[in-house]
Formats: structure tokens, sequence, C-alpha cells
């Protein structure tokens, strides 16, 4: 089968590697891709959103899945689009309908939901122009930190946690009345600050059944100590130690459980992944956001971890057979550092010369901002590379990989020095 995976980051790079080892995997494409997925397939120069192009594609090259890696193309309604088309319809899309893709994004729209179906997570309210005065006064008296989040897809950018009641205010009316992020902060939630420990989640559902992929813990701040700004991802490691197994079972039966039942009772077309990003307050699981699709860095060791056959599980998941998967573990930890440009999540260049590739040595070494310029390969995004290694321990995985993080060089190279720091000791 003739596969083509949507992305550019390095966890299209992950996914690539990954399904590239499947025998069932003919022909890869990826659109648009980087220069680390040309190892592993043709790139397609095609953006995410021009649907029309993708078609055309996908004719042409006879696909017969199309894996969204990203969550745009999702959200914009490519798996209706697929359906709707007399001559995409029998394409496998691993990913769900529009309607299933609004647990990502819109926040109210999945607050909604988790609050239906008794699912675990933050009070909040929502607010739009409408009620923006109501909003100003109700931050007045809410307890600190606040966190607002822009209802729609900001890029990871659209949380903010305010440490003062000026600064709420502040935010909340840029968002509402500043259109700070567009249409997405047209709209605005207002959530309960939840203090614990973060984990991502992963399933592959096919609407009734599900499986659960290895869990991973991303680090989400610019700087060392979880200073600084939020970023898409700084590095990650999977085995997280803190999710054994009685916190496990909880997660299961209080929010995969429910949270598939409850896509279901509602009629919402959902066959593809779903990622869980969760909380643990005092041992106890919530819910801080749903994505429609893998994380980023997160792939970059889930997938490393992940036995399957990945085309395999599509497969099963499309037939609706998922209960007859059994999802087997790589059993050592895995570790990624990402490498970013300098400025990075603000402003930075690009086309800086990446050297040292031949010098990596044992770890996995997934492009994400990265593009082939003349005989080079230059940086071309805020997130450059991902090295994932493997280890006996998390310390052994994260030693490999900053030995190699080290042998990659550009100007301006960044990297958190820090990732695991919880688990290593
Ligand atoms: P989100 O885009 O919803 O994942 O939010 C981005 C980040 O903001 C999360 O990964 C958390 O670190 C933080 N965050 C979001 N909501 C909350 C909350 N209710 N309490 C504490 N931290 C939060
Ligand atoms: N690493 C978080 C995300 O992919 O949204």
């Amino acid at each position: 089968m003739n596969i083509l995976l949507l992305g550019s980051g390095g966890r299209e790079c992950a996914l690539a590697w990954k399904l590239r080892q499947s025998p069932l995997c003919k022909d890869l494409y990826i659109a648009p891709g980087n220069a680390g997925t040309s190892e592993y397939g043709v790139n397609l120069n095609i953006a995410l959103s021009d649907f029309a192009t993708i078609k055309k594609a996908c004719i042409e090259h006879r696909i017969g899945t199309l894996f969204p890696g990203s969550e745009v193309p999702l959200v914009g309604g490519i798996y209706d689009f697929f359906k709707n088309d007399d001559e995409l319809k029998d394409i496998i899309v691993a990913g769900p309908s529009k309607a299933g893709a609004q647990l990502e994004g819109s926040k109210a729209f999945s607050k909604r939901f988790m609050l239906r179906h008794n699912i675990p997570t933050a009070a909040y309210r929502e607010f739009d122009e409408n009620n923006f005065e109501e909003g100003m006064e109700y931050l007045k008296h809410h307890p600190l930190p606040i966190v607002i989040k822009a209802d729609g897809l900001a890029s990871g950018k659209g949380v903010v946690i305010a440490q003062s009641t000026e600064e709420a205010k502040s935010v909340f009316a840029s968002m509402l009345k500043e259109g700070q992020f567009g249409e997405a902060s047209k709209k605005v939630v207002v959530e309960q600050f939840l203090d614990g420990i973060e984990l991502s989640v992963f399933v592959l559902t096919d609407g009734e059944h599900y499986v659960l992929l290895p869990e991973a813990k991303d680090y989400k701040r610019i700087h060392d100590g979880d200073n600084g700004p939020n970023t898409g991802g700084m590095g990650a490691v999977s085995p997280v130690p803190f999710a054994n197994a009685a916190f496990m079972q909880k997660v299961t039966d209080t929010i995969i459980i429910p949270t598939i039942k409850g896509l279901k009772n509602e009629n919402i077309i959902y066959q593809g992944f779903i990622f869980f990003g969760l909380i643990s307050v005092k041992g106890e699981p919530y819910v801080i956001e749903y994505n429609c699709r893998l994380g980023d860095p997160e792939t970059e060791v889930v997938m490393p971890r992940l036995q399957n056959d990945l085309v395999a599980l599509i497969l099963k998941m499309h037939e609706g057979k998922l209960n007859e998967a059994t999802i087997q573990y790589d059993e050592r930890a895995a570790s990624t550092i990402m490498l970013v440009s300098e400025g990075y999540p603000g402003n930075y260049e690009k086309g800086k010369i990446i050297t040292g590739f031949e010098k990596v040595n044992d770890s996995l070494l997934f492009h994400a901002g990265t593009a082939k310029k003349g005989n080079d390969i230059v940086t071309d995004g805020g997130r450059v590379i991902a090295l994932t290694s493997y280890g006996k321990t998390l310390k052994d995985a994260l030693v490999v990989s900053y030995e190699n993080a080290a042998m990659i060089d550009y100007e301006g190279k960044y990297y958190r020095k820090d990732i695991g720091w919880e688990f290593t000791g």
C-alpha cells in the first residue's frame, strides 16, 4: 500500500522512519516533509491546508492511506473532504472526522465534552465578546494563578498562565478585544490552575476499541528548570516512572474509556490517534487537553519504543478490529533531545548550515525544521533536530542523546540540558 504522510516536523520524521520499516508500506510520500523525511520516502511540496493538491497527489500516487501527522488538516476537515469525494472515499484516513478533531480544535468543545462524560478536568468558564464584562469581573475573584486559553488552534501559544489578576485581565482583553489569535481567540476558556506533573498518553482507536501506546513526558518550557516561555516541546522521555499500573488503571477507567464511549455515543466518527495531555494531581489524573494526533516530540520516543508494525495497526483500525491487536513495547527506555534555533520560540533565523551528522553514534536522528540547500542541510524552523536514544534506564538513554547533541553543530544551536532530570536523580 502507498502511504501519504502529512506534516514536516520531528514527529513526521519519526513516523516516516517507522512506516518505512513496515513490509505493508510500498511507496511512502511525505507532504511537505523535511530534509530527514526524504531518507524514507519522497517529499511532495504541498501545504497542509491545500486539500485540492493533496487530492491530486493521492490519485497520481495511488495512495491507500492518508496519515495526517499534524492537527492542521484534521481540524480543517480533511477526513470529511476525503469521505465526501467519490475518487478519494476508499482511501483510509488515519485520523478523526472534523467533528472529532474538535477535541483539539476547540477548547470550549473539549471542556463541554468532558463535562458531559464526567471526565476529570480543571473547572472552567467560557467567555466571548458578549459576556466580556462578566469575564473581567470573574477574573477579579478568581484564585491565582489563572489559566487563560484561546479556544482555537494557536500553534501552542494560546495558553497563558497569569500570575496576577492584572496580567489575567490584560491577556483576556488582548485575546477577546484585540483579536490576538484572530478567530482562535474569539472565544476564551478561563480555567482553574492544576498543580502537578504532566504526562502524555496516546491511544489509537477504531471508534470502539483502542490500543494504548507507550506513554511519554515532554518538556515544554524553553529553559532548564522549566523556565521561560512554552515551546512545542524541547525533549521527551518514555516510560514515565510515575505512570505505574495503578495510575494507568485510573487513566483508563476515568479518562480513556469514557472518552471513546462518549465519542461513540455522540456519533462522532473517530478512527485515529487520541493524545491525552494529562496532569497528575496528588496521584489523580486530570485532562489538560486533548489532541487529535500524536505529540511532537513525544512521537520521537513513542515510535522507537513501539514494536508493532504501525501499518498493520492502521489496517486493524480501519477494519474496526483493534481488539485483535496486542501492543508490544521495547522494554528499554527512550529519550529525545530537541536542538532548536537561537531565539525560538520567538523570532529566529533560518538557513544555518548544519554539520556533524556523521559524528552521531547510537542515536536516531530525526529531522524537524531542516531543509536541503544544494549539498548542505540547513536549519529551516525553530525546532531543528531531535536525537533519540535507547538505554537500559532513562539515565543511560539521556547520556547517549546528550553526547550526540554535542556532535551536531550550527550557528545558534540551543537545547535544554536537563531533560528527564526528575527521573534520573
Ligand atoms: P495546552 O495547550 O492546553 O496543553 O496548555 C499548554 C500548557 O499549559 C500545558 O501543557 C500545561 O503545562 C499548561 N496548562 C494548561 N492548562 C493548565 C491548567 N489548568 N493548570 C495548569 N497548567 C495548565
Ligand atoms: N508536545 C506537545 C504537543 O505535541 O502538542
